[in-house]
């Protein structure tokens, strides 16, 4: 998937924020936002990660830094982003180290579902009171959450925290976008289905998987970084306030 959708600069100026840009589809999402032009801050808690994923950027003469930190902790994000300008916010970060443990809702510990609503909500809210100010005062800004399939429809065991959480986040998103529509900014959810990269390894579990979509095939993180840099595009700018599936026409249900 090489094809240029965008022009080179239709993101020039702008800076963005990819929150777990150090690989996956944040990965895809950095790469397809500095293609476009745009300057573009790769965070991740993994600061090797994120650092690899911007120096393969800047060996492209594109724009990138890297910028870890725990999105988790208010008191370091604040900190870490005074006095930056972040003209597109993307919430990517949503997976825990390690995935998180597949336990059913009863016997999921607290700390495991608080880490969902910490990852997936909270650092969103938190992150968009901190960078919205500065967009604001220049009277343009995007902020896009990467959300999932799961906000929308039951799925099996171990996903009821997650999809909670990411069903919180969409309804955020819904009301930033009418309270700060008037302001320039725009506030948008892009909800993946199954993306490449998940059950590695695991070609057969994957061939099925991949079976059970109409398209027949994964999702691509670059796929997700074009969507993103759509939204983050001044032509994007009439789509506010809204959930976009990216999932080849996955059916809801079980
Ligand atoms: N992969 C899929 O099939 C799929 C499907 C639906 C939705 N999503 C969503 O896409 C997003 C990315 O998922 P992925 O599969 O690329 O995940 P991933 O696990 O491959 O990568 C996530 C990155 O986030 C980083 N990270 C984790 N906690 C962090 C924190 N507290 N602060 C900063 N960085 C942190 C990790 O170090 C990692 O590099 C998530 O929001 C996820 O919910 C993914």
């Amino acid at each position: 998937m090489t094809e240029q959708v965008f022009s080179p600069s239709v993101l020039t100026g702008r800076t963005a924020l990819v929150t777990g840009a150090g690989q996956g589809v944040g990965r895809g999402i950095a790469e397809r936002l500095a293609e476009a032009g745009a300057r573009v801050l790769v965070n991740d808690l993994d600061a090797e990660r994120a650092g690899r994923v911007a120096d393969s950027l800047v060996a492209r003469d594109l724009l990138a830094e890297p910028l870890p930190f725990d999105v988790t902790d208010h008191a370091l994000v604040t900190s870490t982003l005074a006095g930056r300008e972040i003209d597109v916010f993307v919430n990517n970060a949503g997976v825990p180290p390690g995935g998180g443990r597949p336990n059913r809702f009863a016997e999921m510990p607290a700390e495991d579902w608080q880490l969902q609503l910490s990852l997936n909500l909270e650092a969103l809210m938190h992150l968009t009171q901190t960078v919205l100010p500065g967009q604001v005062e220049r009277g343009r800004g995007r902020i896009i959450q990467i959300s999932s399939g799961a906000s929308a429809r039951g799925l099996a065991i171990g996903v009821a925290a997650y999809g909670a959480a990411k069903a919180g986040g969409e309804s955020l998103i819904r009301h930033l976008a009418v309270e700060y529509g008037p302001l320039g900014i725009t506030a948008n959810s892009l909800a993946l289905g199954l993306m490449e990269g998940v059950a590695r390894g695991n070609e057969e579990r994957i061939a099925k998987m991949a079976r059970a979509i109409p398209t027949g095939r994964l999702g691509n993180p670059r796929e997700v970084g074009t969507a993103v840099v759509w939204l983050a595009s001044d032509d994007g700018g009439l789509i506010n306030g809204q959930v976009i599936h990216l999932n080849g026409g996955t059916i809801f249900g079980r």
